[in-house]
C-alpha cells in the first residue's frame, strides 16, 4: 500500500479528508498544499469541454490532463478517473488503468459503480493499483440527477454496494448524493474512508468541483458553497485590461523593448 494512502485511512474518525478536482498544472500547484487527495476527474468534459456528458470522455482526454496537473502536484494523492468504457471488463481495466499510470505518474484510478463492477475493482487491486469507488450518483451509468437512499430499498442497496467495494480492496469511495443518514451509517459501517459530494458532513472527507466552488463554472447546485466569485474577479481584469488598450495605456514603456 502506498505511504499516501495509508496516511489517508489513518485519518478516519479523526480528521476529515479534503478533496478537490483539479484539470490543469495552474490548479494544481495552487490547491496541491491544501489537500489530501487531487482528483483528475471526467467532470472535466462539463467544465472544461461545454459536454452535455462525461460518458464521451476518452482516455486520452484524461491522461493529458492528468500529465499537466501532475506538473503541480507535491504532497496530494493523486487519482484519475477512469472514462466510461475504459474498464468493461477485467483485462480492459487493467491494461487501461495501467497505462494511466505509467504515462502521468498518478496514484491510482476511480471507478464508478455500476452494482456489479466489484471482479474488476478486485483485479485492479490483487494487481497493486490504488483504487477509489464511486456510489450514489455516477453519472456514467445514470440518465439523469438524483438524490439516493430515499427508500429503505436505496438504502440497502447503497450499503451493500459500499461493502463490495470495501471488500474488493479499494482504499475510498466517493459518495455523490446520498441522503445524509444513509452516508452516516455507510461511512460507520466502513473501515476505508468515505469521500462526500452532496452527501452531508457524516462523511471522512469533502470533495468539490474546483470551479464550482471558485464561481467560475456557473454550476451551482444546493450541495455547493461558493467559497469565491472569479467570474466577477476575471471580468474586472479584462474590463481593465480593454480600457487600458482601446485608450493606449498598456502598454507602457515599461512593458515594451
Ligand atoms: O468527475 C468528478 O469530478 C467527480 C467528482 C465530482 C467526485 O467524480
Amino acid at each position: 500500500m502506498l505511504k499516501k494512502v495509508k496516511k489517508i485511512l489513518l485519518k478516519k474518525n479523526k480528521t476529515p479528508l479534503v478533496c478537490l478536482t483539479s484539470y490543469s498544472k495552474a490548479f494544481s500547484r495552487i490547491i496541491d498544499k491544501y489537500c489530501d487527495i487531487i482528483l483528475v476527474g471526467d467532470s472535466l468534459a462539463h467544465v472544461l469541454y461545454g459536454m452535455k456528458s462525461t460518458k464521451n470522455m476518452t482516455l486520452e482526454m484524461m491522461i493529458k490532463h492528468t500529465q499537466s496537473v501532475k506538473l503541480g502536484v507535491k504532497k496530494s494523492l493523486l487519482i484519475v478517473d477512469m472514462p466510461k468504457n475504459s474498464y468493461k471488463n477485467k483485462k480492459v481495466a487493467l491494461k487501461n488503468a495501467r497505462q494511466i499510470l505509467q504515462k502521468t505518474g498518478c496514484d491510482g484510478v476511480k471507478l464508478e459503480s455500476n452494482l456489479k463492477n466489484y471482479n474488476i475493482i478486485n483485479h485492479l487491486t490483487k494487481a497493486g493499483i490504488t483504487v477509489m469507488g464511486h456510489i450514489g450518483y455516477t453519472p456514467q451509468f445514470k440518465q439523469k440527477f438524483k438524490v439516493s437512499g430515499n427508500t429503505s430499498n436505496e438504502k440497502n442497496k447503497l450499503i451493500k454496494d459500499a461493502m463490495n467495494i470495501e471488500k474488493a480492496g479499494a482504499f475510498s469511495i466517493v459518495l455523490e448524493c446520498i441522503k445524509a443518514s444513509v452516508a452516516k451509517e455507510i461511512t460507520k459501517k466502513l473501515k476505508i474512508s468515505t469521500i462526500g459530494i452532496g452527501s452531508s458532513v457524516s462523511c471522512d472527507g469533502q470533495i468539490l468541483v474546483t470551479d464550482d466552488l471558485l464561481g467560475l463554472s456557473g454550476f451551482y447546485p444546493k450541495f455547493l458553497k461558493k467559497y469565491a466569485n472569479l467570474n466577477k474577479v476575471i471580468e474586472k481584469g479584462i474590463q481593465k485590461y480593454k480600457n487600458d488598450v482601446q485608450k493606449r495605456k498598456f502598454p507602457q514603456r515599461k512593458n515594451s523593448y
